[in-house]
């Protein structure tokens, strides 16, 4: 589609989290070294919290991407509001072990057994979960559990808890105390700067072969920042946008005017900011011992607010991106010439659609 328009190898901002693509912001940086770190270790866990959209799921596969097979056995889980029973069953499957019809104390068993087997192989074992904020606290229980399997002084699992900002929140509730002095290092990855949103946008062009095509004026930059508050899926939503309008214009420039309509149109099917001044601007770490870490003073009381507040700017988001998808397939076959266009969904502005 406007990859042929652009003479781009692929869509250079794609909504999925393909590791590929991954730009090293000071956050990102920083998470991905608390990670290694964290690997280093072997053992506990190490926690990263981070805005939807930040980046989280994206980091986590760079890593995994790195990680020696040989040395480590890696499994990844996506909690979706699992709780204790499924959590044991998940982790097992996670790991390839075989669950029919085990029952709790099989599953113990059976990645005891497993786990103890990588000893000797000298291999070690890492779970990562994925929106652990959806984890109830007995399912928490239950993770905190595991880690405590270990020959004599060697703990045998190690994980990392990936979550949404409700995680921070939950790891501060009292029933967390046990589990958060098992915690070796942990990490909110906040959103990226103004600089580096503009290295963000370039970094992701020239990963598909931007070469100048389109041109994009110095101001567009500082527009993207404020509108998406440095937020990279945001980033990437509204540079789609940009990048549709462009082409479906014929156009190979994009100035600070075609922003500002972009914004405009997106936030129009928003009904709201896009960017926002909810999101807190820096990313902070706390290393050592973070069961000790007494509650930040002054820190925003987001609480029950923010959650809320950003869920629904994502619900919203991803309904557009399902819209741009139908967009994209009808322009696709227009482009086509395929005689069901009509049947598909809403298409304005169709015949003054270029050919790619
Ligand atoms: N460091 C990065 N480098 C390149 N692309 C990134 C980076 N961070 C995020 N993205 C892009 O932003 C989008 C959102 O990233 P991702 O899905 O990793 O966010 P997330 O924090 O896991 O979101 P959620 O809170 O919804 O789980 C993806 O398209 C991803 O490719
Ligand atoms: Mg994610």
């Amino acid at each position: 589609m406007f990859e042929s328009f652009f003479g781009f190898s692929a869509n250079p901002f794609q909504l999925n989290p393909d590791p590929s693509f991954f730009f090293e912001s000071k956050g990102h940086r920083k998470a991905y070294a608390f990670l290694q770190y964290g690997l280093f270790q072997g053992e506990g866990f190490i926690v990263i919290t981070g805005e939807i959209g930040a980046g989280k799921t994206t980091l986590v596969r760079a890593l995994l991407g790195h990680i020696d097979p040989k040395s480590v056995v890696a499994a990844q889980l996506v909690s979706t509001q699992l709780d204790a029973d499924d959590l044991l069953r998940a982790v097992a499957i996670s790991f390839g072990l075989p669950v029919k019809d085990a029952g709790k104390a099989e599953l113990l068993a059976g990645l005891e057994a497993f786990l103890t087997s990588l000893v000797p192989q000298r291999r070690r074992a890492l779970l990562v979960v994925d929106e652990a904020q959806n984890l109830t606290s007995r399912a928490m229980e239950e993770l905190r559990m595991l880690s405590n399997f270990q020959i004599g002084d060697r703990a045998l699992l190690q994980s990392f808890l990936i979550g949404q900002p409700e995680l921070r929140d939950l790891m501060r509730t009292a029933s967390m105390q046990q589990l958060r002095q098992r915690i070796i290092a942990s990490y909110h990855l906040g959103p990226m700067e103004p600089d580096e949103t503009r290295a963000y946008v370039e970094h992701r062009l020239k990963h598909v072969g931007w070469k100048g095509d389109p041109s994009i004026d110095a101001q567009v930059y500082p527009a993207l920042h404020e509108a998406t508050a440095g937020i990279p899926r945001r980033i990437n939503s509204l540079c789609n946008r940009l990048l549709l309008g462009a082409y479906l214009a014929g156009e190979h420039r994009i100035d600070v005017a075609k922003v500002e309509a972009a914004i405009a149109e997106l936030r129009d099917e928003l009904g709201e900011e896009l960017g926002g001044a909810q999101v807190p601007s820096q990313n902070g770490e706390t290393a050592g011992v973070p069961g000790n870490r007494p509650p930040v003073e002054g820190e925003p009381a987001w609480g029950s607010v923010r959650p809320l507040v950003l869920a629904s700017i994502a619900a919203r988001i991803d309904r557009i991106e399902r819209k741009l998808d139908t967009v994209l397939v009808a322009v696709q076959d227009a482009v086509r010439g395929a005689p069901a266009v009509q049947d598909r969904a809403p298409r304005s502005g169709a015949s003054r659609r270029p050919r790619a």
